[in-house]
């Protein structure tokens, strides 16, 4: 048995060596030979230690050793050292091959890694591209409904347009027949003695159509569109006209008008255009009451370093401006009102047409006590 080993080792292909006891070889193996470069007859009586460095040797550990090789310095090998009695034997396994293999391992980690990463960006880049997105998907869709409100808005404002060329056919439409009643009353009149059956009816009927010619006069002046005319202007005359339209419209939503016209400076400005401005101003005095209220219009002077200004005040006592809105009402298609109410334009053209005039316009408002709006324009 002892003798059948050495030649077992002998023909292996396994990098080992069977020891005399004093640790020399007695017979190396196929595999040792190739790996070591080694002859036989080389190998056979050299001692262990001066084939293998390694540290403390401890028998079947698979410690890391180093072999010498014929000219091609030393190997790297697990070492197994088996001291059965009897017989010695040492088995070295090649560590070249597995660091090879562990440098490529671990290449292919870092590779796998690397992709890992790239994975993970690649997911973080499309996630970010989806919240992206749903964020643009939002914004379009509010810059969309905004577009839509102020398409409405746009409408409705044309509407408004064709409304005034509405007002001012008609006006000139009803002028034709106003002179007929007024001409033939008047003419009636004279003929008719005071005092006589139809007189009283007839000077009615002539004040009634005096009073219609007037405000058709001034409809069709008020929805001309004209480019603005700077002239010498009377802001009082102005309130007088813009309230022959509006003192019915106020009464019928039981709307109380105190007018009070003190001393103003003449100013330099567009009667249409300031008449639009009182016009637009008490109309959203009256749309702020809608069950009733009074509204104060009243003019003055005002002197500021020197200087003498007319003044405007209309004054409502309706259900206030919410507070924060107030920064905005000036800007056009601002509205609380239903569609086909409110174009969210009456004060901003107000405030354009004061500008014009090289005016202020300043606004006070308290929720549900009511709001003031007080104009000033300078005289020159
Ligand atoms: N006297 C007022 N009292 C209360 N709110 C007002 C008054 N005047 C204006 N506002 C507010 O300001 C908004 C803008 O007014 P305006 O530009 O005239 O547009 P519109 O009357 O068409 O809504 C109104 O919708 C309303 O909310
Ligand atoms: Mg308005």
């Amino acid at each position: 048995m002892e003798r059948a080993w050495p030649g077992v080792i002998a023909s292996s292909t396994l990098p080992a060596a069977v020891l005399f006891p004093d640790r020399s070889i007695a017979e190396p193996s196929e595999g040792l030979m190739r790996l070591t470069g080694f002859t036989r007859s080389e190998l056979v009586g050299m001692p262990l230690c001066k084939l293998l460095e390694m540290g403390e040797a401890r028998p079947d550990a698979g410690q890391p050793g180093r072999l010498l090789t014929k000219g091609r310095g030393t190997a790297p090998v697990a070492v197994y050292l088996s001291d059965a009695p009897g017989i010695s034997l040492a088995a070295f396994h090649p560590l070249e091959k597995e660091t090879a293999l562990g440098a490529e391992l671990k290449a292919a980690m870092e590779r796998l890694a690397a992709r890992e990463r790239y994975i993970e960006d690649f997911r973080n880049g499309v996630f970010r591209m989806i919240t992206d997105l749903d964020r643009s998907e939002s914004e379009l869709k509010g810059a969309l409904e905004r577009l839509c409100e102020t398409r409405m808005q746009l409408m409705q404002s044309s509407k408004m347009t064709a409304l005034g060329e509405l007002a001012a056919g008609l006006a000139h439409e009803v002028s034709q027949p106003l002179t007929v009643i007024k001409g033939l009353s008047l003419s009636m009149l004279r003929s008719l003695q005071q005092g006589s059956a139809h007189f009283e009816k007839l000077s009615l009927i002539a004040g009634a159509s005096k009073k219609m010619e007037s405000i058709v006069k001034h409809l069709r002046a008020f929805t001309r569109s004209e480019p603005t005319v700077m002239k010498t202007v009377d802001l009082n005359s102005v309130v007088r006209d813009a309230f022959l339209i509006l003192r019915e419209m106020l009464k019928s939503h039981s709307v109380e008008t105190n007018i009070e016209l003190r001393e103003v400076p003449a100013v330099s400005g567009d009667p249409n255009r300031l008449e639009q401005v009182i016009i637009n101003l008490v109309a959203n005095a009256k749309d702020a009451m809608p069950g009733g209220g009074t509204l104060r219009v009243s003019t003055g002077t005002v002197e500021i370093t020197g200087r003498r200004y007319a003044r405007l005040v209309v004054e409502d006592t309706g259900e206030g401006i919410p507070e924060e809105l107030i920064g905005r009402i000036f800007d056009p298609f601002v509205t609380t009102k239903e569609a086909g109410k409110g174009t969210g334009l009456g004060l901003s053209i107000t405030s354009g047409i004061i500008k014009e005039h090289r005016g202020e316009i300043r606004v006070e408002s308290e929720r549900g006590r009511g709001t003031a709006f007080t104009i000033t324009i300078p005289s020159d």
